[in-house]
């Protein structure tokens, strides 16, 4: 079986022959279908975040159920499933009141499935970890069940795929962490996966005014084609970025989402709101990365600040419903994937997405 693996954070992609075991217990085998590149992938690979190694990266992914281990009622073989990067341990707290995405039990932070093993290995025995229990830059893999969750017939399997992350991240963001209400004002800070997927959401949920903001310009104009109404680029001009969106939202956005995770456009987002307004964080930073604001207005002017991991996904309830939307037309996520690449070009999508260029890349195997 081939997969990408690096050997440590900051070091680069190699492809390797790697065996994988059955599926034991709560487990079940995938045959993957379609990866998509995030960028949380390259904060592991450029050494961003600690993480053990050697591992196999992606996140992203979707395939096909071919053997369940004992136990494992759902999904069944043949199933086309979507997989979460937060498998849900479904016994803590969070799980229980509905908030899978803090679980605190999940298995995923480990890297290996719920018994602490994991079920991938070199020829010489050597243990390979897997990136979030998932490892989708695989052509095969083990996951816990609950990671594993069935999408509706007919989706297509590149959907599914970037509903297992940017999708859901970005439109949860505005539908479920902010619950952004119809009518109002809307602006997003970064055009990738998830800022492009925010936008989306800003669409289904009836948003008046969708600023976009990014500092490439290509990515303006498919962010103006997904229901932006204003775009702005951004330049190294802070104080014109900031005119033009306060402008294009009649004095501030409701919401402002950050969907890079630098500093600096952090604190634009929190900068730009009117009394009232929330910015909402998801772009993750490298770690130790601290931003600032100035105290007295953002509390005289009782704004706020929510942090929005996963788009508060509760994966197998949100992933089918987002296919469904998908299906139904109302949220166009298949225009997202601009490029198909087979693992031996990640390292190639890894330097675009440095670059800023090009929307999503995808892995699909066995094409
Ligand atoms: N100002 C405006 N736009 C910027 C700036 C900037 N200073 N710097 C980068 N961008 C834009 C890029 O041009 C790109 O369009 O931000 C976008 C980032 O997109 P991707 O690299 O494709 O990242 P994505 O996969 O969408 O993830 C965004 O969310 O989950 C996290 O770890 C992930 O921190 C990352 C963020
Ligand atoms: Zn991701």
């Amino acid at each position: 079986m081939r997969a990408a693996v690096i050997e440590r954070p900051g070091t680069p992609v190699r492809i390797e022959d790697l065996r994988v075991d059955d599926p034991r217990e709560g487990e079940v085998s995938v045959r993957m279908l379609a990866s998509g590149v995030c960028h949380s992938d390259l904060h592991v690979r450029d050494g961003d975040w600690e993480r053990p190694g050697p591992i196999v990266l992606g996140h992203e992914g979707a395939g096909v159920v071919e053997s369940v281990g004992p136990g494992v009622s759902s999904p069944r073989v043949g199933d086309l499933v979507a997989l979460t990067w937060y498998a849900p341990c479904l016994r803590c707290a969070a799980c229980q009141t509905g908030r899978q995405w803090g679980c605190s039990d999940s298995p995923s932070v480990r890297h290996r499935m719920a018994d602490g093993t994991t079920r991938l290995h070199r020829d010489d025995g050597a243990d390979v970890l897997a990136y979030l229990s998932i490892g989708t830059f695989a052509e095969t893999q083990v996951v816990p069940a609950t990671a594993a969750i069935p999408m509706p017939d007919g989706t297509p399997p590149e959907v599914a795929a970037l509903i297992g992350c940017c999708v859901s991240t970005g439109v949860g963001a505005v539908t479920k962490t902010a619950g952004v209400e119809s009518g109002s004002s809307v602006v997003v800070f970064g055009l990738g996966g998830v800022g492009l997927s925010a936008v989306m959401g800003a669409v289904l949920a009836g948003a008046a005014r969708i600023v976009a903001v990014d500092r490439v310009a290509a990515k303006l104009d498919v962010a103006r084609d997904l229901g932006a109404t204003h775009c702005v680029q951004a330049g190294d001009n802070r104080q014109e970025t900031r005119a033009a969106i306060v402008d294009a939202t009649n004095g501030g956005p409701d919401y402002a989402f950050e969907a890079i995770g630098l500093a600096a456009t952090i604190e634009q987002a929190i900068d730009v709101l009117p009394p009232g307004g929330t910015a909402v964080l998801v772009g993750l930073t490298p770690f130790g990365v601290r931003a600032s604001f100035d105290v007295f207005p953002f509390v005289d002017g009782s704004r706020r600040i929510l942090g929005s991991n996963y788009g508060f996904a509760v994966a197998s309830v949100d992933f089918p419903r987002y296919a469904e939307l998908q299906l139904a037309g109302r949220l166009p996520i298949e225009r997202l994937v601009d490029r198909r690449i087979d693992l031996d070009g990640i390292e190639d999508a890894f330097d675009r997405m440095r670059r800023g260029e090009g929307l999503r890349s995808v892995v699909t195997f066995g094409a």
